[in-house]
């Protein structure tokens, strides 16, 4: 496993790190068992930082995380989220009063004294136009309940807004083979600022591992059946927002680059880091083969220009169209 430098905090996490949705709720059922079995799995494979939320599971992720630190010596740095408990994204709902108790929640299930990185779960975009309240995250980390903060985002502007605060010290957004404007301006930027970057959905929810066909099906309780619209909540998230049989052609055009001996996720996973001003991707994993398939990735030699290219022309002409303008 290589680590790249998280932004300016000091701490150096792996390149392929761990995201922590699926084992904590809306991605069908994982047991307790398989989901520890995933954590452990990707520290043994030399992971050191893992991304979560409080609203994973209802606190689920991060309790199973806790269970993880104590069962291990090697140091593991957490980055959770706080925001989405509100019933209505509004800038109000951002208040010192609700911030502090999604802290000491998060504290809480974490079993821990500081959070290392609290990042807002993508806040609604005026919240960017808000100084007073990245004030209120300054003075957490002042007060000592917090190391470091960030923010989670869902569209380019809100990125380039962000990095403007100077305590904002990681950007978590979308970007994978089938999410590439981000590397236009965004990524540039943010390396310039020594901003940490959290490549997030980096299998495109599963497409980018090449296993899904047309008849896939998936439980009730997966966001790939029940969000498959954006009908519980930004539909970029799932899948990337491309639309799933666009997906699985271009899926198919990828599969012929993928060099023999390497599986399409660690190929796709490959791909983001070839951009340095990543710091890590956070594929999400539910069981130990996933997270040792995707570990996998960092060892790899890096695509040639000639593989980049063939990339950037599948998504130029089957997938630009579907989500370019849109995030
Ligand atoms: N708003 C936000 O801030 C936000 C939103 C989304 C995600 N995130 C973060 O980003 C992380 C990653 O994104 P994601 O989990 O949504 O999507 P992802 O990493 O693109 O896809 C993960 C899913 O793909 C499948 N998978 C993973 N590795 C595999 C492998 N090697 N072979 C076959 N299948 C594999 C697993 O599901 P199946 O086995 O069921 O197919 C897994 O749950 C999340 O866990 C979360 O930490 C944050």
């Amino acid at each position: 496993m290589n680590y790249r430098p998280l932004g300016r905090t000091g701490w150096k996490v792996s390149e392929i790190s761990f995201g922590a949705w699926a084992i904590g709720g809306a991605w069908g059922d994982v047991s307790d068992e398989d989901a520890l079995a995933a954590l452990h799995q990707a520290i043994d494979s030399g992971v050191n930082f893992i991304d979560t939320a409080d609203v994973y599971g209802d606190g689920r992720s991060e309790r199973l995380i806790a269970r993880l630190k104590k069962a291990r010596k090697e140091e593991i740095v957490v980055a959770t989220k706080a925001g989405r408990r509100l019933p209505r994204q509004t800038v109000e709902g951002y208040s010192r009063q609700n911030l502090t108790g999604w802290i000491d929640d998060s504290l809480r299930n974490l079993s821990a004294d500081t959070l290392d990185l609290l990042q807002l779960h993508c806040p609604p975009t005026e919240l960017y136009s808000r100084p007073e309240v990245f004030a209120l995250l300054d003075d957490f980390v002042k007060v000592g309940k917090i190391r470091y903060y960030g923010v989670s985002v869902e569209t380019i502007d809100e990125a380039l807004k962000a990095i403007d605060f100077p305590g904002v010290q990681t950007v978590q957004i979308i970007f994978n083979c089938f999410r590439q404007r981000p590397a236009e301006i965004f990524l540039p930027r943010a390396k310039q600022k020594q901003v940490g970057i959290l490549a997030r959905v980096p299998l495109a929810s599963g497409l980018l591992t090449g296993k899904l066909r047309r008849d896939s099906t998936f439980p009730a309780d997966d966001h790939r059946n029940f969000n498959r619209h954006g009908e519980a909540f930004d539909v970029g998230e799932t899948f990337s927002g491309v639309d799933y049989d666009a997906g699985l052609a271009a899926v198919e055009e990828i599969r012929g680059l993928v060099p023999a001996g390497v599986t399409m996720s660690q190929f796709a996973l490959r791909w983001i880091l070839m951009n340095d001003a990543v710091t890590c991707a956070i594929p999400g994993g539910k069981r130990p083969e996933q997270v040792a398939d995707n570990c996998r990735a960092s060892g790899l030699p890096p695509l040639t220009s000639e593989t980049m290219l063939a990339v950037q022309r599948i998504y130029d002409q089957l997938i630009r169209s579907l989500v370019h303008h849109r995030w």
